[in-house]
């Protein structure tokens, strides 16, 4: 009977000494496991006088229940302290997170908006499933229109619109013109639209989903000056004080006189030659930034806008072509942009 008397102030002592669960846990399997204090002091019953027994067993049951009521009582109480403390142990190094980054064109787009914010353009992005009607008709290319075919088309399925045509992925940002004419009402407007776009070419410079920026910019006495001035300030501020740009004579439907956009080349400086050598970049000094042109009178008219009254300019320039072109990244396969290849697109 003395041993059993120390059972208890013993498993009380070992309960309350212990101060994480996994100690209790082990406090648990001495006393109260298999082959623990409990069971073996209740095994020994047969070595004990035969009119003592039953009072025997009777005190080790009491135990046994003191015992395990206070086990997880202690239990409780050390679930909730852990819940509460949650111990730090501040010498041991730091988990390492991986960050994430942005996609370079995210990059490019957040600058290239905030140069043409801080002129007083408003970024708006139109929409990238659009009308024919928007694309093509509103834009001096009526149905049939061979130019039509500069600007191969992902159709979509869909029942087309007795008056505004088919539906379709948006060859090109220019359906934004008419939207935001008929959004605004009336001049003045300044628009740069970012948006996604869509052609069907898929090899090493071309990939079928791609950005465009597309600047629109109407209003009384708008000519060619305030548009090769808004370029070449968005040039100095994109690619840096010592580009010049220059317009090459081009066609567009949607806009007369239309050009080409060039840029000096940032690697000869716009020489054509680097060490004595054809520079590898450029055709003789230059780079195609993209296209441009005074918005034709039927443009400015679908978009209820009178042309005797008002005039303007527009351009339309691809978001993966000037980054790349400002980054000197001489991409081998553009499509790199858009496979996912964390390798490639952490360094941005
Ligand atoms: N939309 C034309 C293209 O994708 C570019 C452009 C826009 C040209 C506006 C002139 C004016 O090629």
């Amino acid at each position: 009977m003395q041993d059993v008397d120390n059972l208890y102030t013993e498993i009380v002592t070992d309960v309350s000494g212990t101060t994480t669960l996994s100690q209790l846990e082990q406090i648990e399997i001495k006393h109260f496991g298999r082959q623990g204090s409990i069971n073996t002091s209740l095994r020994n019953i047969k070595q004990i006088p035969e009119k003592e027994r039953k009072a025997y067993g009777q005190t080790i049951n009491e135990i046994k229940d003191k015992a395990s009521a206070l086990l997880e009582k202690h239990r409780q109480a050390l679930i909730e302290q852990a819940g509460k403390e949650k111990t730090v142990d501040i010498t041991l190094p730091g988990k390492h997170y991986p960050h994430g980054s942005l996609h370079m064109v995210s990059y490019a787009i957040d600058e290239i908006s905030k140069i043409f914010e801080k002129i007083g353009f408003i970024r708006m992005s139109y929409r990238e499933v659009e009308w024919e009607w928007f694309s093509f008709e509103s834009l001096n290319m009526p149905k049939g229109h061979p130019a039509r075919d500069d600007f191969e088309t992902f159709f979509i399925e869909h029942e087309p619109d007795p008056t505004l045509g088919k539906m379709l992925f948006t060859p090109h940002t220019s359906s934004g013109q008419n939207r935001e004419m008929k959004r605004l009402g009336k001049p003045p407007i300044r628009m740069i639209n970012m948006a996604k776009t869509y052609r069907p070419n898929w090899d090493a410079s071309h990939v079928p989903m791609f950005h465009q920026f597309e600047g629109l910019c109407v209003d009384k006495g708008i000519n060619i000056t305030h548009l090769k001035g808004t370029i070449d300030y968005f040039a100095k501020q994109f690619f840096g004080p010592e580009r010049e740009i220059r317009l090459r004579p081009f066609h567009f439907q949607f806009t007369e006189p239309s050009f080409e956009v060039d840029i000096t080349c940032g690697v000869c400086k716009g020489t054509g030659t680097v060490n004595g050598k054809r520079c590898k970049l450029c055709k003789q000094g230059w780079l195609e930034l993209g296209g441009t042109g005074m918005v034709h009178p039927n443009v400015l008219r679908d978009g209820g806008v009178d042309p005797e009254e008002y005039s303007g300019w527009a351009f339309g320039f691809g978001v993966e072509r000037v980054y790349s072109m400002k980054e000197g990244l001489k991409l081998d396969d553009i499509r790199i942009l858009y496979n996912g290849d964390i390798r490639f697109l952490k360094q941005f």
